[in-house]
């Protein structure tokens, strides 16, 4: 069957000050899939997401989301845009003063002219679909941070977006709980056909959740493959990466005046 594209980047390139953080992206995530996009600390998988939600412009460079150039997108058609997808950021970013729902129907308010009653129901979908049936009430401050987590996934799905983005969902959860966050991106994508674009540098979640990977590396995507094209890879660099060796060539900074080095190149 022929593969139907989801986002595309070309040439994407992106600095801050005069420090290069993405040097021509190339990407092409397809329909359906749940595309991986991993990467050491700091390498700009944040940023590149930034790119493909049309959160930030590209200094030069196409982003094609949903079959709509976004980079120069007028307001007004990129909030139609912004209305198909969902985002789950790094770190939940919950606002502590709202309750569970109020989190979750955010977008809902925003974007929909649904009645009060529609919305609480929506709500009430949502969370049952994370497995936090009965929370709305409760406040952030209440919850553990995987439960977090997962309201940011509701929130993310509330607006039953095409495709959603997740920026490290696993991150700092312990395996268990990890693991039940993969679960629930699976039986998202697969439920309600939603394509998944996730970044990580979880290696588990990696191989729980990919049906394709891309590696990022000094501003560019150096690799994409299956699981095991990835796993079977030549480049040293993935292989370093999936091992999490100390020894290879990703090299770390000892030094302050090296690492002071890199950001000014
Ligand atoms: N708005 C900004 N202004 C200046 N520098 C920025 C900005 N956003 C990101 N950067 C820099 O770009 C680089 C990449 O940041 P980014 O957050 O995309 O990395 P990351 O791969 O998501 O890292 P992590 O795994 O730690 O989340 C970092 O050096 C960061 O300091
Ligand atoms: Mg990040």
């Amino acid at each position: 069957m022929e593969k139907e594209t989801a986002i595309k980047a070309e040439n994407i390139v992106k600095k801050f000050g005069s420090r290069t953080v993405l040097n021509g992206i190339d990407l092409e995530i397809y329909k359906g899939e749940t595309f991986v996009i991993m990467g050491g600390s700091g390498c700009g998988k944040s940023t590149l997401l930034r790119h493909l939600i049309g959160a930030i412009r590209p200094d030069s460079g196409k982003v094609y989301l949903l079959g709509k150039d976004i980079v120069d997108l007028p307001e007004d058609e990129m909030d139609k845009v912004r209305k198909r997808i969902g985002m789950s950021f790094q770190g939940s970013a919950l606002f502590d003063s709202m309750t569970v729902g109020e989190n979750v129907s955010l977008s809902l308010r925003e974007h929909t002219k649904l009645e009060e009653s529609v919305i609480n129901i929506v709500v009430k979908m949502k969370l049952e679909l994370v497995g936090l049936r009965g929370f709305e009430d409760l406040m952030p401050s209440q919850l553990s941070g995987g439960m977090k987590k997962r309201v940011g996934l509701a929130r993310a799905i509330a607006m039953d977006p095409e495709i959603v983005f997740y920026d490290e969902p696993t991150a700092g959860l312990d395996p268990i709980v990890a693991g039940v966050i993969d679960k629930l991106i699976l039986d998202l994508s697969k439920k309600l056909s939603i394509t998944s674009v996730v970044v990580t540098h979880d290696m588990g979640s990696v191989f729980r959740i990919a049906d394709r990977i891309a590696m990022l590396y000094e501003g560019r995507v150096i690799e994409v493959g299956t699981k095991d094209e990835m796993q079977h890879s030549k480049n040293q660099l993935v292989q370093q990466f999936i091992a999490g060796s100390p020894d290879g060539p990703i090299k770390f900074f000892q030094q302050k005046d090296d690492y002071l080095e890199q950001l000014t190149k």
